[in-house]
């Protein structure tokens, strides 16, 4: 059985057929630039043209950067608006001629990282966060995702927490690595305070960089870069798409 793994991101559409008993892509995963304006049709028109470049497939599991309600997208924070109830499911299925699953970026990434990555076998509560455009959370317990949680809009000194500590923050705000770390350190402690976790996985493009940063953060938690970094979304949504995942 073929499965591909494509990931929506608010910069990049990418995607590669992925062994889902080994966690690891078996071609180079193909790129597109994320059509700005990021609408519904020009979306599923690019995810179509990265399916394609694998030729047929029996299934594909599609990540999407905000709520996905069966198949529906109920938010978008960082995509164009007209994905505000799209039925994505649908649309993308026909787009691509098979069926696929659509789940939250974060929540692909999250499994992904719990099956083969810093989660392996971890018991008790796992969050796994990812710092990029915005923040995206996966929550489990036992391994088991709850999902669809939107840890990245908690309010934090009266803002938004992905305004002020997301990978994008770092940039537009031209933070130091030490001052972006207290924000996050900051965020990842009002965060145990409400969950009381046993791991927290920080994700996301910074990921390759936690040196830079993990070093500032001191919270009680025990806090680890994820293993998998850039491929963890589509590693995730593949798995997903293959019923691998005991939901
Ligand atoms: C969205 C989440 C998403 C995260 C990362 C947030 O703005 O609300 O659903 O997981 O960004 O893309």
């Amino acid at each position: 059985m073929t499965v591909l793994g494509i990931d929506i991101g608010g910069s990049g559409i990418k995607g590669a057929p992925v062994d889902v008993t080994t966690g690891t892509l078996t071609e180079e995963r193909y790129r597109v630039e994320t059509p700005q304006p990021s609408n519904v049709d020009r979306v599923v028109a690019a995810v179509a043209e990265v399916a394609k470049r694998f030729g047929e497939s029996d299934r594909i599991g599609i990540t999407y950067p905000g709520v996905v309600l069966d198949g529906v997208t109920k938010t978008a924070a960082n995509v164009h608006k007209s994905w505000r109830d799209a039925p994505a499911a649908d649309l993308l299925a026909a787009a691509v001629g098979c069926p696929v699953t659509v789940l939250n970026d974060a929540d692909a990434a999250g499994v992904a990282e719990m099956r083969f990555g810093a989660g392996r076998d971890r018991r008790g509560v796992v969050i796994m966060l990812t710092f990029g455009t915005g923040i995206g959370s996966a929550v489990f317990v036992d391994g088991r995702l709850v999902p669809n949680t939107e840890l990245g809009h908690l309010e934090l000194h009266g803002h938004e927490a992905e305004r002020r500590a997301s990978d994008r923050a770092r940039e537009v705000h031209d933070l130091s690595w030490s001052d972006w770390a207290r924000r996050v350190e900051a965020y990842l402690r009002h965060l145990e305070d409400l969950f009381w976790p046993d791991l927290m996985i920080i994700g996301g493009g910074v990921s390759k960089r936690s040196e830079k940063f993990l070093p500032h953060i001191d919270i009680r938690t025990r806090v680890v870069p994820a293993e998998l970094q850039n491929n963890a979304g589509i590693v995730g949504a593949a798995l997903t798409a293959a019923g691998e995942v005991h939901q």
